[in-house]
C-alpha cells in the first residue's frame, strides 16, 4: 500500500513537471547556420563514406519508421496522445526540428530542406555543447554561421587543427551521455519510458567499466564487430586530408541491427556489419540433464552493452527457435518456428517489452503506453533461463534451439500498408544442437 503512494505521488509530480515542460522555450537556430554533410565529406571523407549508409542519415528515408510513425496517427482523437504521435520528427529530423521545420509528424515530408533531410547528421552532432536532460533530445547548441564562418567543431582531439573551422575538445563527445539524449524517449504527456538504451548502459556493468556506447559502435568496421564478447581493437589512421596519423580514429557506421533498410539500399557492406554485430551479442547453452520433465535453456547476453532487444523493444522480435527430436529422429516438440508466411506460434519465448493503457489492456501504439504490461528483455550480463516442458515419453533427446531476431515481426509489417511485400528476414544470432537426457 505504501508502495502505491509512493508512486502516485511520483506520477502527480511528473505531470506538474510535464505541465511545466510545455511552456518551456525550445530555443531556435536558423537552418542557414548549419552545413550540409556534403561540404564535411569534401574532407572527412571516410568517415562521411561511413555515416552515408547508416541509420543516422537514412534516419527519415526509413521506411519502417515512416510506416510506424504514420499509423501512429490514425485515429488518435485525445491530445495527450496526439502531442506523442506528433513528437517523433524532434529526433528522427533533428536539425529540422531545432531549426523550425518540421515541428510535427503531420507536417509534409516533402517540404523539409536541404540539409535537414539528412537525418542525424555531422554539423549537428559536432554542434551539440550538452544536455539538460537525459531524455528526448534535450540539447545544448552552438552551430556556425553558414560556409564563411562554420565555427567550432567539437571532439575528441585536444590538439586538432584546420584552416577551415575551429575545433574544441568536447568531454561530453566522448561520453554515452551524447548518445544517451536521443537513445531514451519517454511519452512527451504520459512520461512512460518508450526506449532506455541510455537507461540500460547505466545500469549494466559497462558504465562501471568506462566503456561507453562508442567503446563499441565507434570502433566496428567491416570485420571488426567490436562488442562486449569480441575484442575492440583501436581504427589507426586520419580523421581528414592533411590531418596527423592517430592511433584511432572514430569510425562513423552506426550499425545496431538492422539489416532491413540496408538492403533496400543494396548496402552489402552493411547487411553484413548487422549480422556480425548480433551474432556476437548472446551465447546459448542448454544443460544436458533434463530437470524432470524440463529442458533448460541458458541465454547470456554476452556482446550488447544494454538490453537485448534495446532501443524500440515493443517492436523488435527477439525468440527462442526449438526442436526437439527423439532417440529415433522424430520431432516430439517445437516451437519458435516460422510458418510459411513468415509468423511464429503464440508457444514461441519471447524477449521484448508489451506496453499498456494504465489498465492492463496492451496496445501498439506508442502515443497510448501508459504502462509497461511486461518486460522480458535480456540484460547485459545476465543469466535468462527458459524451460520447456517435454510430454514425450523417452529419455533421450536432441535439441535445436536458436535465438532469432528480427527488426519487426512478418505479422505486423504485413499489417502496415506501407511495409505490405517487405520481406523481414530474421537472423540466427546463435544456434546450437545439443544432446539431453532424463
Ligand atoms: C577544408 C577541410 C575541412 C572541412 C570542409 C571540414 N573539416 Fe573538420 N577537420 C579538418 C581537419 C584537417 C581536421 C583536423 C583533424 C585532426 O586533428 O586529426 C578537422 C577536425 C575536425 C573535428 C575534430 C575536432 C576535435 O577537436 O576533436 C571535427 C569534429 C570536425 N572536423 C568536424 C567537421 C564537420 C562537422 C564539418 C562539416 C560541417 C567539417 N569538419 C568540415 C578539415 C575539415
Ligand atoms: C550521432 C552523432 C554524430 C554524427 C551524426 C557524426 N558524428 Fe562525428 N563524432 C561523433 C562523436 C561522439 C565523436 C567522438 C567519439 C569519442 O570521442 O568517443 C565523433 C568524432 C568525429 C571526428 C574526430 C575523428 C574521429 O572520427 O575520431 C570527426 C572529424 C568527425 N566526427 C566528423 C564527422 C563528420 C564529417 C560527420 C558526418 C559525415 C560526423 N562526424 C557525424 C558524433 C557524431
Ligand atoms: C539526434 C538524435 C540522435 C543522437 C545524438 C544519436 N542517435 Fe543514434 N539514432 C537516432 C535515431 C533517430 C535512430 C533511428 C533511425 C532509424 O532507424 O530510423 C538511431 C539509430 C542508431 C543506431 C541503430 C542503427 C541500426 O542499425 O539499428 C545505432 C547503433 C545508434 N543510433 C548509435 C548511436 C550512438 C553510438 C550515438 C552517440 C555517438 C548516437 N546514436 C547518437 C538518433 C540519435
Ligand atoms: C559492449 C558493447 C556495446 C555497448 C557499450 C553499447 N552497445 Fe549498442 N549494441 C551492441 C550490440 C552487440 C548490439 C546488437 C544486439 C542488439 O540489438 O541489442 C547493439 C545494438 C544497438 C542498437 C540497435 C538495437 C535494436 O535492436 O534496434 C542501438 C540503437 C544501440 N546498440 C545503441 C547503443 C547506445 C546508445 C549505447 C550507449 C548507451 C550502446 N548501444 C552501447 C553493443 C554495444
Ligand atoms: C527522443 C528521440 C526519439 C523520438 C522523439 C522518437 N524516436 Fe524513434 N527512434 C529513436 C532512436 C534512438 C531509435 C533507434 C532505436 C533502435 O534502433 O532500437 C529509433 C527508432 C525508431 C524505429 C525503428 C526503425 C527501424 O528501422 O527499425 C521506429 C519504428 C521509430 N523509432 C518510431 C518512432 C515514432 C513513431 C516516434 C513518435 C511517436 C518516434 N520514433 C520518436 C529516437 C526517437
Amino acid at each position: 500500500m505504501k508502495k502505491f503512494f509512493i508512486i502516485s505521488a511520483v506520477a502527480v509530480l511528473s505531470v506538474f513537471l510535464i505541465a511545466a515542460g510545455k511552456s518551456e522555450k525550445i530555443a531556435h537556430y536558423e537552418l542557414s547556420r548549419f552545413l550540409s554533410p556534403d561540404v564535411c565529406g569534401g574532407c572527412h571523407s571516410e568517415i562521411y563514406e561511413q555515416w552515408k549508409g547508416s541509420l543516422h542519415h537514412l534516419s527519415l528515408k526509413d521506411q519502417i519508421y515512416l510506416a510506424v510513425a504514420q499509423d501512429g496517427l490514425k485515429g488518435i482523437t485525445l491530445a495527450d496522445e496526439l502531442a506523442e504521435a506528433e513528437s517523433c520528427q524532434k529526433c528522427h529530423v533533428p536539425m529540422g526540428y531545432i531549426s523550425g521545420y518540421p515541428k510535427k509528424m503531420s507536417d509534409d515530408i516533402t517540404k523539409i530542406e536541404e540539409p535537414a533531410k539528412q537525418g542525424v547528421q555531422c554539423d549537428y552532432c559536432h554542434s551539440i555543447t550538452g544536455a539538460y536532460k537525459d531524455y528526448n533530445a534535450h540539447y545544448n547548441y552552438e552551430p556556425g554561421n553558414g560556409y564563411d564562418n562554420p565555427g567550432v567543431k567539437r571532439g575528441p582531439f585536444k590538439d586538432s587543427v584546420t584552416d577551415f573551422h575551429k575545433t574544441a575538445y568536447s568531454e561530453f563527445h566522448t561520453k554515452s551521455e551524447i548518445c544517451g539524449t536521443c537513445h531514451n524517449v519517454k511519452h512527451v504527456v504520459y512520461g512512460t519510458w518508450l526506449e532506455t538504451t541510455y537507461e540500460e548502459w547505466e545500469a549494466s556493468p559497462y558504465k562501471k567499466q568506462g566503456v561507453q556506447c562508442q567503446s563499441c559502435h565507434m570502433y566496428q568496421r567491416p570485420g571488426h564487430p567490436a562488442t562486449g564478447s569480441t575484442p575492440r581493437e583501436k581504427n589507426p589512421g586520419v580523421a581528414a586530408y592533411g590531418g596527423p596519423e592517430r592511433d584511432h580514429i572514430f569510425t562513423h557506421y552506426f550499425v545496431g541491427a538492422n539489416t532491413i533498410i540496408p538492403a533496400t539500399e543494396k548496402d552489402k557492406v552493411r547487411v553484413k556489419m548487422g549480422e556480425e554485430r548480433l551474432k556476437n551479442a548472446v551465447d546459448l547453452k542448454i544443460d544436458g540433464k533434463l530437470s524432470g520433465d524440463d529442458i533448460i535453456i541458458r541465454i547470456i547476453n554476452n556482446g550488447a552493452g544494454h538490453d537485448v532487444p534495446t532501443g524500440v523493444s515493443n517492436i523488435r522480435q527477439v525468440w527462442l527457435k526449438v526442436i526437439v527430436k527423439d532417440a529415433r529422429g522424430k520431432v516430439v516438440y517445437k516451437s519458435g518456428v516460422p510458418d510459411k508466411k513468415g509468423h511464429i506460434d503464440d508457444n514461441a519465448v519471447t524477449f521484448g517489452t508489451v506496453f499498456g493503457d494504465g489498465k492492463g489492456n496492451p496496445v501498439g501504439n506508442l502515443a497510448k503506453a501508459k504502462e509497461i504490461l511486461r518486460d522480458k528483455r535480456l540484460k547485459p550480463m545476465q543469466e535468462h533461463v527458459a524451460k520447456i516442458k517435454l510430454s514425450a515419453g523417452g529419455d533421450r533427446f536432441t535439441v535445436e534451439a536458436a535465438v532469432m531476431y528480427s527488426l519487426i515481426s512478418q505479422k505486423e509489417a504485413d499489417s502496415l500498408k506501407q511495409l505490405k511485400g517487405i520481406k523481414i528476414k530474421p537472423v540466427v544470432m546463435k544456434e546450437i544442437k545439443v544432446a539431453v537426457a532424463k
